[in-house]
């Protein structure tokens, strides 16, 4: 299986702090790979150093076989790598359709040039997330599992290759968990390439074709789930948590 993204000693320091470690992974054509991870283990740092927002120290990020590490993320986005925020920040004075829509003029290569037609991708990507009867609604208006269906409408509407979805079930009960594992495995059928942030285990036990764990910045397993999941060192770095 080819590799959407190659990932080789990525390192970021914050002044004295080292938030990710020398990781080296890949992410294969239409996989699904999870990440897990106490919190402050370097996830969503991971995340922003992929997409663009971060600069790493060191390392090589190799994106359908091209160095990216120091383009900005813009011309990331344009290469089709979209990701959600774990803190959602939708632009509050726009309707729901429209903050999807913005994904639409600004996506890679497909990316629209006339409001009309990416409003028309917008509406696709809100029946896709199941968020269509809310459309035209204020986005500040939506809840909590709605902001998170707008977050990955507007992601998608980016027309990514590489999807980096970052913790978009947190607050969800288990009715709006498996709803929300549906749409992603949909989005995988697209041929879409994941990377998945998820503290709730089931779902990534569920989701992910493989799973990699971070501690204190560094890789400590990588492997089918189930294994990793039952990894004496993968215990150790979650003692005290339970697994769900
Ligand atoms: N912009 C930043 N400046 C300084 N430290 C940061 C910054 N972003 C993250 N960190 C630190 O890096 C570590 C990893 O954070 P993060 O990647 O958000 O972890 P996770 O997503 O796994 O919970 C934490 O100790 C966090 O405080
Ligand atoms: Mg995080």
């Amino acid at each position: 299986m080819g590799a959407i993204l190659e990932v080789k000693g990525l390192t970021k320091r914050f002044s004295g702090l080292v938030a990710v470690n020398n990781v080296s992974f890949r992410v294969g054509e239409g996989e699904i790979l999870g990440l897990i991870g106490p919190n402050g283990a370097g996830k969503t740092t991971i995340v922003s150093l992929i997409s663009g927002t971060l600069r790493p120290t060191s390392g090589v990020l190799r994106f359908a076989g091209r160095e990216i590490q120091t383009l900005p993320a813009f011309r990331r986005a344009q290469l089709s790598i979209g990701r959600t925020f774990q803190v959602m920040k939708p632009f509050p004075g726009l309707s729901v359709v429209d903050n999807v829509a913005v994904g639409a003029l600004f996506g890679s290569g497909g990316g629209h040039s006339d409001l009309s037609g990416a409003r028309e991708a917008a509406r696709h990507w809100l029946d896709f997330v199941g968020l269509a009867h809310r459309a035209d609604q204020h986005a500040d208006s939506l809840g909590g599992p709605d902001r998170k269906r707008l977050e990955l409408a507007k992601a998608l509407a980016m027309k990514p290759k590489l999807l980096l979805l970052d913790e978009v079930m947190a607050g969800l009960n288990l009715v709006e968990i498996d709803e929300v594992i549906e749409v992603v495995k949909k989005v995988r059928a697209e041929g879409i390439s994941i990377l998945v942030i998820e503290h709730v285990m089931k779902a990534i036990q569920r989701l992910s074709d493989r799973l990699m764990v971070l501690h204190h910045g560094e890789k400590i397993a990588e492997g089918h789930p189930d294994e990793v999941l039952n990894d004496i060192h993968v215990i150790e770095a979650y003692l005290g948590r339970r697994r769900v």
